[in-house]
């Protein structure tokens, strides 16, 4: 939800304008408002305001802020209004103390009567605020600023990514893991903590991903990490991570998601030159002797898994799709033998984070499919499965889905491979699934621009298909709904004439996935159904498809296989859903009320 991010170097620098960098490349995760504190001499200074990151700094002069210590912070308000008091950094009563923080104190209502009652005033009504007059409690007792920094953390309970600075151990920054993501970047002569990859990245690649229940302090030429009292190993836990600052640019788009949008044939090739052929049989082979088969994700993530257990079917193997949030009501069935595909792209999203501990606490092997090497859920499940899209900025999942879809489909052919079915024609089709997404990106980005116009001009939408198309409907509504603000609903088209229909009336726009040409005829009867309303028809069809005369704007995607389909047959309904935002003036890079990963329930 919000991102953190602290640093201490050895020597004295513009960290204001440091800071202010680092939550620019934060703020897909929250933009609410934005604050740095940075260690002076006579205590901590802290600037904070509500607003964008670029406004806040400009206005609060960030730019201008010398020192060698810091944090800050971008927020997505859950407790107290988007306001400069529930800005994060807090400090404590002395302005000595100040706190960043992402995820939920539980228990800090309790706390803040307790420490009221000792005195303690309040500036905010964020539960964060607490932690920096729980330390100041502490260190009235006369504890050290790192043992009042720990008697504090065993207070709290939630989820929770610190970082924390006190003037008077001024070159180090606090912090601590409690299922909100947290990474420390190891570097030369500084040390940095951060919510996300993408960010340490401009100082550094070498990182260690904190692991829950660790804290510690970095200095410029120490990191010092403990679980449970017990110091941790940490030289055995730095990674090197494969990405380039620069693939975390938006490379000259004038949005991440149009650039993520386009490196799709890129990230599907990298996907597929990454696939591990041993593995995907070790999987095939778990899922072949399952019990039962669980298929779970959030949002997009949870549509690829549909397209996954859709194309089980063709081997008669039944998978339940649990939508992440909802795993508890499936939770009387997980059992030893059964197996799970869990997918994420960012790998720390709270829900299927918690429904895959579940699955396991029950007994069931869990295989994770993300896009993060080292997140919370690669690190949790039995088996990981990467996909390569290269960090994914933009809040609207594009590239993610496409490169989920490709693996899911490449362990779909390994199943069959097991099952002795001759999957070579699939394995072609996949062989050309870059070539056909970058053909498709050609083809159609002229005519988005146009439907766009059209689509622009409407509250209402439906998205429409049957079988394996009917996730990239869900996903092309997704689309639409959470970057252009447009009310689009998906279902199977067969269910218009038991209701649905009654909304249609001239120009309501309905968009018809054609992606698996065995159900055209059955489409097609749709199609004459909203027609007949004087519906504003648009198709995704097979490329040269004489569907395209049935239709008033026509997409196309050169036909490879059903399961396949779902990769590039989307790619349309991702620039639709672009374009439309941005005629309508949306920023599509940081859709109101939304964040790239969400760490809270
Ligand atoms: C998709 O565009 C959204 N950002 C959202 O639905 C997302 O897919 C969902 O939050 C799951 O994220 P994950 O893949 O990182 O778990």
């Amino acid at each position: 939800m919000c991102g953190i991010f602290g640093i201490t170097l050895d020597s004295e620098t513009n960290l204001g304008a440091l800071l202010r960098r680092a939550l620019e490349r934060l703020e897909y995760r929250g933009y609410d408002s934005a604050g740095i504190a940075v260690v002076a001499p006579s205590g901590v200074l802290v600037k904070k305001d509500a607003g964008k990151v670029a406004e806040v700094a400009q206005r609060l002069g960030f730019d201008h802020v010398k020192g060698a210590t810091g944090i800050a912070h971008t927020r997505w308000a859950t407790h107290g209004r988007p306001t400069q008091t529930n800005a994060h950094p807090h400090v404590d009563c002395t302005e000595t103390i100040a706190v960043v923080h992402n995820g939920i104190i539980e228990n800090y209502e309790e706390l803040k009567s307790e420490l009221i009652a000792k005195g303690h005033k309040f500036r905010s009504e964020t539960d964060t605020e607490i932690f920096a007059h729980l330390m100041e409690e502490y260190e009235r007792m006369g504890l050290s600023p790192w043992e009042a920094f720990k008697r504090a953390l065993s207070r709290i309970r939630g989820a929770y990514a610190l970082a924390v600075v006190d003037s008077k151990e001024p070159d180090k920054v606090f912090f601590a893991r409690n299922l909100s993501p947290l990474i420390v970047g190891v570097g030369d002569r500084f040390n940095l903590v951060a919510s996300d990859v993408p960010t340490v990245l401009d100082h550094t690649n070498r990182v260690i991903p904190l692991r829950d229940g660790e804290y510690g302090f970095i200095t410029s030429r120490v990191i010092h990490v403990e679980y449970d009292g017990v110091p941790v190993r940490v030289e055995e836990r730095v990674q090197t991570i494969p990405w380039s600052a620069d693939q975390a640019m938006r490379g000259g788009y004038p949005h991440f998601m149009l650039k993520e949008i386009h490196e799709q044939p890129e990230a599907i090739a990298s996907t597929i030159a990454g696939l591990e052929p041993r593995r995907l049989a070790e999987i095939a082979e778990m899922l072949l002797s399952a019990h039962k088969i669980y298929v779970v994700g959030a949002g997009t993530s949870y549509y690829a898994g549909l397209v996954f257990q859709l194309g089980l079917v063709s081997y008669k193997l039944a998978a339940v799709p649990i939508i992440a949030s909802e795993y508890g009501t499936y939770e009387g069935l997980f059992d030893k033998g059964d197996t799970a595909i869990a997918i994420s792209q960012s790998g720390e999203t709270i829900d299927t984070i918690r429904a895959v501990r579940a699955l396991r606490e029950r007994g069931v092997r869990v295989v994770a499919v993300t896009n993060v090497v080292s997140s919370t859920l690669a690190r949790e499940s039995d088996l990981v499965l990467y996909t390569r899209a290269g960090p994914e900025i933009g809040v609207a999942a594009t590239k993610t889905f496409t490169t989920q879809v490709t693996l899911l489909s490449a362990l779909h052919m390994a199943i069959g491979r097991a099952l002795g079915v001759d999957v070579s024609p699939q394995e072609a089709a996949l062989k050309r699934l870059p070539e056909v997404a970058r053909k498709t990106l050609e083809l159609n980005e002229g005519t988005a621009k146009e439907v766009a116009e059209k689509m622009a001009a409407n509250q209402s939408a439906y998205y429409l298909s049957r079988g394996v198309g009917m996730p990239v409907a869900l996903e092309g509504a997704l689309k639409m709904k959470e970057i252009a603000y447009i009310h689009a609903e998906a279902y199977p088209a067969g269910e218009s004439k038991h209701g649905p229909i009654a909304l249609v009336e001239n120009k309501f726009p309905v968009v018809f996935v054609f992606s698996d040409p065995s159900l055209k005829e059955k489409l097609l009867n749709n199609v004459a159904e909203m027609a007949a309303r004087d519906a504003t028809i648009i198709g995704v069809i097979p490329r040269g498809d004489d569907v395209a005369k049935k239709l008033k704007y026509a997409f196309e995607a050169p036909h490879l296989d059903p399961m396949l389909n779902a990769a590039t047959f989307v790619i349309p309904l991702q620039l639709l859903a672009y374009y439309t935002a941005i005629k309508l003036g949306r920023d599509p890079d940081k859709p109101r009320n939304l964040a790239k990963t969400v760490t809270v329930e």
